[in-house]
């Protein structure tokens, strides 16, 4: 699976919601849709758990969508210490919403026939490697409704249909300094964990 639910018995992320209209008031400008914090601005009762499990904040970022940015280009995400890293496809973030919590994230595969040398997988200045929706196929989708740990570094995609806005805090994280997988993400938060139907 590509995600995992969590109750982390908390009411925040953000030590003050302010921070979520940071954005460039210029839709054109990709900053309005979105940009970086620091650890700073999380929540201290989230920063005691992050503390407890013996993990570091490598980045946050908040990335919004809504009715003028409906669906979030297909992509994938591998940044650490702001250094992309070409292969990883184990990526994991935990992702906290905030606004509409009805939007799907959804995960993509590449089709058969594509090859990514020619169309696909071109990295931008943001680092990311994006994709052409006809070169892929739907693997999985959830609605996060609060937070959940989400394998980022796996084709994917936001779909906001709501006529709200949907803010979603990425948090990236490391331990002793290197980079952290799904699976001793997921083990990690394994007390947090919670199935939703
Ligand atoms: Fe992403």
């Amino acid at each position: 699976m590509n995600y995992n639910h969590l109750n982390l018995g908390i009411s925040e992320v953000l030590a003050d919601k302010i921070t979520l209209h940071k954005g460039i008031k210029d839709p054109k400008n990709h900053q309005a849709w979105h940009w970086e914090l620091s650890a700073d601005d999380l929540h201290e009762d989230f920063v005691k758990i992050v503390d407890r499990l013996g993990l570091t904040v490598d980045s946050v970022w908040i990335f919004k969508t809504n009715h003028f940015n409906k669906k979030w280009p297909i992509h994938r995400d591998n940044r650490l210490h702001g250094v992309s890293l070409e292969n990883h496809t184990d990526y994991p973030k935990l992702n906290w919403i905030y606004g509409d919590n009805s939007s799907y994230m959804i995960w993509y595969a590449l089709k058969n026939n594509v090859k990514l040398s020619t169309r696909t997988d071109l990295q931008d200045d943001a680092s990311y490697f994006h994709y052409e929706d006809e070169d892929m196929v739907e693997i999985e989708r959830t609605i996060i409704k609060q937070a959940a740990i989400v394998q980022s570094g796996v084709p994917h995609s936001v779909l906001n249909t709501s006529d709200k806005n949907r803010w979603c805090v990425s948090i990236i994280f490391t331990k002793d300094n290197r980079h952290i997988g799904m699976e001793e993400l997921v083990n990690l938060f394994n007390d947090y964990c919670i199935i939703v139907h």
